[in-house]
């Protein structure tokens, strides 16, 4: 099939297949490179040393786009035109010698990049700076290259730009040179001693600030931690300082990982089209995520700024010195790498907290994923643009997979296992085999069935069934799996599952587990393994009918069924000791009181069970965690709750989760709700340790339920609040409810002196948009124009795009769903609007579509239409036009 690119140029929609793989028919020796830095215009010179990888030398085939090639050079000699080929996004030489030196100039235009990709401007053309983003093919936009990750080299760099305006040149390495220049120009040298594929390479060039820390490796290697930022911003980088040696640290200790260049350097940026980027030696950050301070920062962006840090950081192991052999083993860096941060976050922090919020993402952000057209296994088969494959799925997902294998090893072995895989594959490019086979041989394990995992969209269903049988004091459990077919894959295959369990007696006690065959009980908490369809499992010696604690600490990323009767899940909920599985035990009962409110029943045993288990808790004084009791008080999020009822109607599933919160408030009580939001605002004195954050946690939860039984009281509160505030947390929960609540004087009041106080910080204005996206209810269109319209708004700004448009489609369901379709049209103009500037944000953006076809007739119909008129746009990009096909497929 024919489409149009970006550029108008119409080109083959190829897909890239795994099965098609071939090794580089070329390799580079070394590349030296050297910038010409202008905003406008930037020269770039490439030298590579290539050779063959066959003595008889096929023709050489370099990936470039958007290059304007001004000359080539062949072992010295000028080429002329009849000695190359330029295609569209290839530069073709033949008959070349077996090694040879091919030296390139081309010129770009980075101030006209608002693709964000390859390298580009941040800021104003007056005060912002130059830098660079490959990953995944940015490369190719800024020279000739083979611009694939199992193509490493090494690189030596040189950067060249007017001193005034760029007084600060870094790029990834060793600094090994600089000096002046003719008529106020200056230059700086970076050689990388580690062979990297090109999306690692990074420059960045402008007028920045410094934090700078010494940092010493377990090793021994003196390091230099430089943080940049622009001059408004460096006094926020202290934060990102502290996690960074912390994460540095860390994976010393946890992985034996130590640093391995003179300088650490991490830019600030607020154009990004993503998270951060782990370039070797110069991570490249959304100010998102490496900027915060208390009076602008959340608890939770406090923590988000410390995950990412650690995330990127561990790259530099999992990713860079060991990089991927093609972009189809794209988990096998970052699914790695997201279980390497979820350990480390854990391990600052409260595990069970940690993984209640890993699994909830995992639910809101993958299952859905998974359960609708853009579905794709962790590692995909084929795809047509790269871009759209960093997803929930090969990240989220693809880090539980580690954590099942890591959990299915141990932890000796797993270390040794790792231990393996870096040595053996250091500098080169990996694939997710390797690493499977590294684990396997250190636990003397057989993995390979855990590669199905790898290779199969869709998540599998596990259903429990389970009788105790008085007579033999036998209780038999019945565990079977089921994985519906997923696009392009009718066909499911039974994976291996390891599910966590404990059985309780009803007095709470956990009882011993012995297995029908052995010996003695081995514990009170045990992994069985279920590999086939299904399976039996006989437990001796119980005398009484248990209540099964399944899959704990969720031991795989599965959908469990398994009918438990809400006054056991209650007491799961009331005494398990597995804080995941009681939070567990409390978001099952919520889903079975949410299935009986969305059927139209006023009482239901489940919302009971619910309502008074948590009432129960609530009441205990003594409550040892305060941030846990705030995740219990919470039913799932509509993104989940939708999953369960087919097909749906937005506003019918909003208004049961309401009935959900309603009751569980009343059942609290407004008094009780009053007094622990007193006692809570009494003990407020803007800490940031564990238990003070702890406790904003709870008191936002507190303040929201407070809300919904005495509006009145909790304004007043909020309001006060609101003015008060130390912190953002405070702030933005006071926020929250006063939009949701207040009158029309208190929101507009609320909002202008939010405004008033943080309109000149970028990442806060974020907030202050996103804020007023997500208010439901009949005016939220009209609000949602008036943002658009604002003079702080631009599609220029990713951040600012997901903060409107994003938090629209995704958080604001009953407005982006409204029955009229008027909330389509809105986001499709838009994305019209958006994909010529920024294919890779509107690509992302366009997913929210996701599901559509699981909406009730009225709006599925709306909504087809909608992505159909968006198909058939001219000039669609191919990173939009594929997300799209895909969804209507
Ligand atoms: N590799 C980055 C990360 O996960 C994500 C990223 C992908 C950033 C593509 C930019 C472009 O840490
Ligand atoms: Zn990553």
């Amino acid at each position: 099939m024919l489409q149009r690119d970006a550029d108008g140029a119409p080109t083959p929609d190829l897909k890239i297949r795994l099965s098609d793989y071939q090794p580089p028919a070329w390799r580079i020796a070394s590349v030296e490179l050297v910038f010409d830095l202008d905003i406008a215009s930037t020269e770039v010179y490439a030298r590579l040393e290539l050779e063959s990888a066959s003595a008889t030398p096929t023709p050489l085939r370099l990936d470039g786009e958007g290059l304007e090639l001004i000359e080539l050079r062949l072992d010295g000699k000028r080429l002329s035109p009849l000695g190359y080929r330029v295609e569209a996004h290839a530069l073709e030489l033949s008959d070349l010698p077996a090694s040879c030196v091919l030296e390139s100039r081309v010129r770009i235009h980075p101030q006209d990049n608002t693709a964000l990709e390859g390298l580009y401007l941040s800021g104003s053309a007056e005060r912002g700076f130059l830098l660079t983003q490959c990953e995944a093919q940015g490369f190719r936009h800024i020279t000739w290259f083979l611009d694939r990750p199992d193509v490493l080299t090494r690189y030596s760099v040189e950067l060249r730009a007017e001193a005034a305006r760029f007084p600060v040149l870094l790029a990834g390495g060793n600094a090994v040179g600089s000096g002046t220049l003719a008529d106020g120009r200056h230059w700086a040298r970076f050689d990388d001693p580690h062979p990297k594929p090109s999306y690692l390479f990074a420059l960045v060039a402008g007028r920045l600030e410094c934090l700078s820390q010494p940092y010493t490796t377990a090793d021994g290697r003196a390091v230099t931690l430089n943080l940049w930022a622009e001059a408004d911003a460096i006094g926020q980088c202290h934060y990102a300082l502290g996690a960074l040696q912390r994460a540095m640290r860390w994976d010393e200790r946890s992985y034996g990982r130590n640093y391995d260049l003179d300088m650490f350097h991490v830019v600030a940026t607020h154009d990004f089209n993503m998270g951060a980027m782990e370039n070797k030696g110069l991570n490249i950050f959304n100010a998102k995520y490496l900027l915060a301070d208390a009076d602008t920062t959340t608890d939770e962006g406090f923590r988000a700024v410390e995950g990412v840090i650690g995330h990127e950081y561990f790259h530099n192991w999992s990713g860079n010195r060991v990089t991927c052999r093609d972009w189809f083993q794209l988990s096998l860096k970052e699914g790695f790498t997201v279980f390497r941060d979820q350990s480390f976050s854990a391990d600052m922090h409260s595990q069970a907290l940690k993984r209640i919020e890993d699994v909830a993402t995992l639910r809101r952000m993958q299952f859905p994923e998974d359960a609708g057209p853009l579905a794709h296994p962790v590692r995909p088969a084929e795809y047509a643009e790269i871009n759209n494959f960093y997803t929930a799925t090969v990240y989220e997902k693809g880090a539980e997979l580690i954590r099942m294998l890591a959990a299915r090893v141990g932890p000796e072995a797993f270390r040794r296992g790792t231990d393996a895989y870096f040595a053996r594959h250091d500098g080169s490019a990996a694939t997710v085999e390797d690493l499977l086979a590294a684990l396997g041989e250190a636990a003397a394990v057989d993995l390979t069935p855990y590669l199905a995992w790898y290779a199969q969209a869709g998540t599998p269903r596990l259903s429990a069934r389970c009788h105790h049988e008085p007579a033999t004091r036998r209780y038999v459990l019945r565990l079977a799996q089921h994985t519906a077919p997923t696009s392009g894959q009718a066909d499911k295959h039974p994976l291996p599952i390891p599910v966590k369990l404990a059985l309780f007696a009803r007095d709470g006690r956990m009882l011993p587990l012995r297995l029908a065959g052995e010996a003695d009980a081995a514990g009170s908490e045990r992994v069985l393994e279920l590999t086939d369809a299904a399976a039996e499992f006989v437990f001796e010696d119980i005398d009484e009918a248990p209540i099964p604690s399944l899959l704990r600490g969720f031991s795989a990323p599965v959908i469990l069924e398994c009918a438990l009767p809400p006054d056991d899940l209650a007491l799961l909920l009331l005494h398990d000791a597995d804080g995941f599985n009681r939070w567990e035990a409390g978001q099952h009962l919520a889903s079975d009181a949410f299935r009986a409110a969305h059927a139209g029943a006023a009482q239901h045993a489940a919302l009971a069970a619910w309502t008074g288990a948590l009432g129960a808790l609530f009441a205990q004084a003594d409550f040892p965690d305060a941030a846990l009791l705030a995740e219990l008080l919470a039913p799932p999020a509509i993104s989940e709750l939708e999953a369960l009822v087919e097909p749906h109607d937005p506003d019918a599933v909003d208004a049961a989760r309401r009935r959900l919160e309603q009751a569980l408030a009343q059942a609290l009580g407004a008094s009780a709700l009053a007094a622990r939001y007193t006692a809570l605002h009494a003990a407020e004195q803007g800490a940031h340790d564990a238990p003070a954050q702890a406790r904003r946690h709870l008191k936002r939860r507190v303040l929201e339920l407070w809300a919904l039984v005495d509006a009145p009281a909790a304004l007043a509160a909020a309001e006060a609040q609101f003015a008060q505030a130390a912190g953002m947390s405070e702030r933005l929960a006071a926020l929250r409810v006063l939009l949701r609540h207040g009158d029309a004087g208190m929101r507009h009041a609320a909002l202008a002196a939010f405004r008033a106080r943080h309109g000149q910080q970028p990442l806060v204005m974020d907030t202050w948009f996103a804020v007023q996206a997500e208010v439901p209810g009949a005016a939220a269109l009209d609000t949602l124009r008036a943002l658009l319209g604002d003079t702080a708004f631009t599609l220029r700004n990713p951040n600012r795009v997901r903060a409107v448009l994003g938090t629209f489609a995704r958080q604001n369901r009953t407005a982006f769903h409204r029955a009229d379709g008027a909330g389509y049209a809105l986001l499709v103009a838009q994305l019209q609007a958006l994909d010529k500037l920024n294919p890779q944000t509107a690509a992302a953006l366009a997913q929210a579509f996701n599901g559509w076809a699981r909406l009730e007739p009225k709006r599925r119909a709306l909504a087809e239409s909608h992505l159909r008129a968006l198909a058939a746009t001219l000039g669609l990009s191919r990173n939009l036009a594929d997300i799209v096909q895909r969804s209507l497929a």
